[in-house]
């Protein structure tokens, strides 16, 4: 199974990306994850990475498709995967379908602008497993410290208000085109991702069994 998951900063996709992956048993990934592991690591495409990352735009698409396609074409990921967060150009897409042929269910979190500022603004992220939290909406049952491992809670940088403003932009222009894309080819489910969480995860539960 190849699930794709799109949706604005802030939807949720990370947020669910785990459970869906579990359903599915397959892995999941996260592109803008990889890009923060690459500059922990301090490598080249990390440091490249952060110079856009933190004005709220799109890494250039040749770099990220080619370490998407790589994570994709790691034999413990070729039977299935979750992608979270890529593709989100149209020769993000087209590079995908030309490596894949095609893809299976593309699910797409519906959620009103105003409710992404309030949870982009209000996010925690955890030093170690990257796991999604929020300080009202879904806080760690440890406070500051992550519960599903024991490391520190931090806040994203470009989780502060004007990055987040450029972020939104920069999806509506470049993201929204590759949701056509994906409903033209039948492919996309679009869920209420403006629900609780649980409500969410009850709603692609559904979609996954379809
Ligand atoms: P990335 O890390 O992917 O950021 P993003 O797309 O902006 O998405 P987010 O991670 O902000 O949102 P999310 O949908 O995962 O929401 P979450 O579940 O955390 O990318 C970062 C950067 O990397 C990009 O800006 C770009 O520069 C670069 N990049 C990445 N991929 C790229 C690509 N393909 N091409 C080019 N550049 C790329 O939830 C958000 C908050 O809401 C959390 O606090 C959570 O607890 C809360 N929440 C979640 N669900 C609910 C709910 N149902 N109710 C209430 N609160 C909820
Ligand atoms: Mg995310």
């Amino acid at each position: 199974m190849r699930i794709l998951l799109m949706g604005a900063p802030g939807s949720g996709k990370g947020t669910q990306a785990g459970f869906i992956a579990q359903k599915a048993k397959v892995s999941s990934v996260s592109s803008g994850d990889l890009f923060r592991k690459n500059l922990s690591e301090k490598s080249e495409l990390g440091i490249l990475a952060k110079t856009f990352m933190d004005r709220g735009e799109y890494v250039p698409d040749d770099v990220t498709i080619r370490m998407v396609l790589d994570w994709i074409n790691d034999p413990s990921n070729t039977s299935g995967f979750v992608l979270d967060g890529f593709p989100r150009t149209l020769p993000q897409a087209i590079a995908l379908d030309e490596e894949l042929g095609s893809v299976d269910k593309v699910i797409f979190f519906d959620v009103p602008n105003n409710d992404l500022i309030e949870r982009l603004s209000g996010r925690l992220i955890c030093r170690t497993c990257q796991a999604s939290f929020h300080k009202i909406f879904y806080p760690s049952k440890n406070g500051m410290i992550c519960d599903k491992c024991p490391d520190e809670l931090y806040q994203r940088d470009d989780d502060k208000a004007d990055v987040v403003t450029n972020r939104l932009k920069v999806y509506m222009q470049e993201t929204q085109p590759v949701i056509q894309y994906y409903a033209k080819q039948n492919k996309l489910i679009t869920v209420d991702g403006s629900k609780s969480v649980d409500e969410v995860e009850s709603e692609l539960e559904m979609a996954l069994n379809d």
